[in-house]
This record gives structure tokens, C-alpha cells and sequence, in this order.
């Protein structure tokens, strides 16, 4: 919604203003077309009007990246980038990682609003009771190789979901659809786990019900292992992860949710989608970015090394990794609380020294023409990976945990889209500038 003003709600219904038109003179005839303007913008199609010739196609928007496309409406995430601002379903980002639990967080982004008390216990039972993954689960992740990257294994087994619960193809089905948002939400901590135990060579043990979401994630992972924590550290780590699920949640229409809403625009079931958004997420320039940030940190290894590598940063040779956003052109809101974060999280765990690395490459990029001029700022992955490994997490799991989060957003925008009235199959166009027709010559011949 960069950018796009916030519809004027009348007794819940948009009302249908007239914010005027838009008027465009084609130099080419001469011809005025007048477009009209609905809540800051013009539906694409109207362009298509806009001919030299009759026969012609008519006139296309283009837009590599979609970097100023609206490509649907909705009413989950509101971000001004400018301002540095995140919002879900109207809460500021800071308020909900404040006081709120990340299942609370996950039923708002799905329906709309806080959760009552009973609601919210509720609502809780329910994830619990679906914490258990499928029996196949076990099996299907012993079947990868010991070194296989966690996300490679996440994105297949959420796939493979699909075959286990073919009862998700109904998605005209409303309560069809919340059960398997449940099933989903309520298993993937326990997959995710599994994933992890599963690389190192561990036993499945079962989820605990008892505990809370980011408790039993925990101990579900560590169980058994050097990491596993005693009861205070447990506690202060299950908050920290739950705050970190909250920011990571939904960034309304990135390119992990983007492809969610694509491959469920052809009815596809929400266990394949969410398998194609996990899959956008793995890439380092989305959610692999906190994975590459500390490989990045390691690679500098030291503060006098960070001159050099800033000189290679400015001559375009590589990227500053967890610097930048396609939205945000001030500080990213959820970097600045990740950074609090790591402040409480090192309180239970060694301090992670490459903390002290990171702030020094930040306060330099911050003072630095480059970044200045480009308005390149820390964005949520800069920080989190330095708190993921305190905590004890292999540089290849960070990116299932910002999964883990952001499922909750996934989901929420598959729901709305579900029942978007204006919902078709997702279908780009193109300008061809390849070869006019051109004869086969036959192979003997060429
Ligand atoms: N380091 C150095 N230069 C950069 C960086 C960076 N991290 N990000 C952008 N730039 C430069 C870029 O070279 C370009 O310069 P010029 O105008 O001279 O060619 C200018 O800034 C604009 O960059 P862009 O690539 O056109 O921007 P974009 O909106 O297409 O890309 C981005 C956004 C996040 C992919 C990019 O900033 C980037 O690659 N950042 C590093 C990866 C990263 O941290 N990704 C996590 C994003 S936050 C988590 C999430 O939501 O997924």
C-alpha cells in the first residue's frame, strides 16, 4: 500500500469516490484520454486504450520488479516507507512487539482483530492440538542428504503437505481453509525443528501442548542437545523469538507474499503456495539476507578491515548485506527494535561479539555519501542473525525462522485473496523485442 492512501471506509463498505481523472495526451495523435483516479491510482487496463493505430495491441504499463504496480488491494499491512512506518490491521509495529504474544499477532493479521482473553486461549489450544506434524513428516526428512540446507528441506516438506491433505484443493471452502491455516500455523514449528534435529543427525521427540508456541519450539529443537536452555534462559528466548516472529510476520506485498498470492491465483492449494513463498523468502535478497549478513560479518572478521570492505561496497563489486530496502528509505522499524532485542537476548546468552562489528559498519555506512544519497538504511536482517546465533542457531536456520514468522502474513494474504472479489489468475504481460517471424531452415542445412 506504499504510497496509496488508505480507502475511505463508509459503514465498513470503500466508498466509491470520485477523486477525478487523470489526463493524458498521446504526442504521437494528438488523442486526450481521461483515466479515472481511484484511491491514488489508474486501473492499468485503461491504458489500453491508448492506440496510434487502431489494429495496434494498445498501450502497456511496464514495470521490471514492480516497483510502482499495485498488483491487488488489501487491508492487512500498511507501511510508508518514507516515514518509517509498519502497521498491521491499523497497530503499530512497536506496540504489538511490545505487548503482545505472536499467536495474538497471528489471529489479528488472520482475522482482522485482537483476540478476546477466551478467544486467545482458544486460539492457542487450537495451534497446540495441531503441533504434531503429519506421521510422514519423520520419514520424508530422512530421506534428504545429512548436509541438506534446512530451507531446501522446509520448502519440501511443506510441499509434500499438499499430498498428505488433499482436502486443502477445497479452497472455496471457508472452514476448509481456516483448518488448514491451523494445521499449518500448529505444525511448521515442529517441522522447523524437526528440520534442524534432522541435520544434525537427532531424534523427532513430540512437541509439548503445555507449552506456549515459542517454548515448545524451542525446547522441541533443543531437546537433548548442549543448547538446550534452563528455565529462565528458556523463558527470556521463547519472548525474544516470539517479538522477532511479530516483526517478521508480514511486509504486505513482498516478494515471498507476492508469490504466495501468484501461485494461489491459479486455485493451487496454500500448502504448495506457501511452499513457492517460502522458496521467494530462501533468495539473499529477501529473507536469505540475515543468513548472508553474518557470513558477510565473518568474512570482515574485524573493524579494521570494514574501510576495504566499504571501498568494495561503493564500487558496486558486492552489497552491504541487511542494508537497503525497496520500501523503507529511512531507518526500517523493525531493525530498531531487533537491535533492543539483541540487548535482552545477550543477558542469557554469551554476548555475540560480532554485535560490536555490525554497529561500527553501521555507524559508518550512516555517515557515508553513498549510503546517505541512496537512502540506505539497516533494514530487519541486519541484527537478527547476530541474535539467532547467541541464541545457538546455525547460520542455516535463520532464514526458517523468518519463515516462521512470516507464515502468519502468507496465510492472512491467501485468506483475503480467497475472498477478494477481484481475484483472477496472475498473468504479466510482456514486450517482446525478440526475433520477427523467421523460417526453420532444416538441420542439414545450417
Ligand atoms: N549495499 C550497497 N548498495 C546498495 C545496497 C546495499 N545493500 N542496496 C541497494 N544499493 C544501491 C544499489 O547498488 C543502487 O545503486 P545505484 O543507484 O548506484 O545503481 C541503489 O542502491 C538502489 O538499489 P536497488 O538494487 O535498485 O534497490 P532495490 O529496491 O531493487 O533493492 C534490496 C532492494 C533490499 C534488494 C537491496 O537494497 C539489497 O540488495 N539489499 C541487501 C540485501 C538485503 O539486506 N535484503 C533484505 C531486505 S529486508 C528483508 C526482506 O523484507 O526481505
Amino acid at each position: 500500500m506504499l504510497g496509496i492512501r488508505t480507502p475511505v471506509l463508509v459503514g465498513g463498505e470503500e466508498a466509491d469516490l470520485d477523486e477525478g481523472k487523470l489526463t493524458i495526451t498521446d504526442s504521437r495523435t494528438g488523442e486526450k484520454y481521461s483515466l479515472p483516479i481511484k484511491n491514488s491510482s489508474v486501473r492499468a487496463i485503461e491504458l489500453r486504450q491508448i492506440r496510434e493505430d487502431p489494429d495496434e495491441f494498445g498501450m502497456l504499463s511496464y514495470d521490471p520488479g514492480y516497483t510502482n504496480t499495485a498488483s491487488c488491494t488489501s487491508r492487512i499491512t500498511f507501511i510508508d516507507g518514507d516515514r518509517g512506518i509498519l502497521r498491521y490491521r491499523g497497530f503499530p509495529i512497536e506496540d504489538l512487539a511490545q505487548s503482545c504474544t505472536f499467536t495474538e499477532v497471528a489471529f489479528l493479521l488472520l482475522n482482522g482483530n485482537l483476540p478476546l482473553q477466551n478467544e486467545l486461549e482458544a486460539w492457542n489450544r487450537e495451534l497446540a492440538g495441531h503441533s504434531h506434524p503429519h506421521e510422514k513428516v519423520r520419514q520424508l526428512l530422512d530421506g534428504f542428504l545429512p548436509d541438506a540446507h534446512p530451507m531446501g528441506v522446509l520448502v519440501s516438506a511443506v510441499a509434500a503437505l499438499s499430498t498428505y491433505y488433499p482436502d486443502a484443493k477445497q479452497i472455496g471452502c471457508a472452514s476448509t481453509r481456516r483448518l488448514q491455516q491451523v494445521r499449518l500455523l500448529g505444525q511448521l514449528p515442529t517441522i522447523a525443528a524437526y528440520v534442524y534435529r534432522k541435520s544434525r543427525g537427532r531424534s523427532y521427540p513430540d512437541p509439548d501442548p503445555e507449552l506456549s508456541y515459542s517454548e515448545n519450539f524451542i525446547r522441541t529443537l533443543w531437546s537433548g542437545t548442549r543448547h538446550e536452555p534452563g528455565p529462565r534462559a528458556a523463558t527470556v528466548l521463547a519472548r525474544a523469538l516470539d517479538r522477532l516472529f511479530i516483526l517478521h510476520a508480514d511486509h504486505e506485498q513482498n516478494c515471498s507474499t507476492s508469490a504466495m498470492r501468484q501461485v494461489s491465483s491459479s486455485n493451487a492449494d496454500p500448502y504448495v503456495s506457501v511452499a513457492s513463498a517460502a522458496a521467494a523468502l530462501y533468495g539473499p535478497l529477501h529473507g536469505g539476507a540475515n543468513e548472508a549478513v553474518l557470513g558477510m560479518l565473518d568474512e570482515i572478521g574485524s573493524i579494521s578491515a570494514i574501510p576495504a570492505f566499504m571501498r568494495q561496497v561503493k564500487a558496486g563489486e558486492r552489497r552491504l548485506m541487511g542494508f537497503g530496502h525497496r520500501v523503507y528509505k529511512n531507518y526500517d522499524p523493525r531493525a530498531r527494535i531487533v537491535r533492543s532485542i539483541a540487548d535482552e537476548v545477550f543477558e542469557v546468552t554469551e554476548r555475540n561479539p560480532r554485535i560490536d562489528l555490525a554497529m561500527e559498519l553501521e555507524r559508518i555506512a550512516l555517515e557515508d555519501e553513498y549510503f546517505i544519497k541512496r537512502r540506505l538504511y539497516p533494514n530487519v536482517d541486519f541484527y537478527s542473525g547476530i541474535i539467532y546465533q547467541a541464541m545457538g542457531f546455525s547460520r542455516d536456520m535463520f532464514t526458517v525462522l523468518f519463515a516462521l514468522g512470516r507464515a502468519a502474513g502468507w496465510l492472512s494474504h491467501w485468506e483475503e485473496f480467497m475472498r477478494d472479489s477481484e481475484k483472477r489468475i496472475a498473468r504479466p504481460r510482456q514486450i517482446y523485442l525478440g526475433p520477427d517471424r523467421t523460417d526453420v531452415v532444416p538441420m542439414g542445412d545450417r
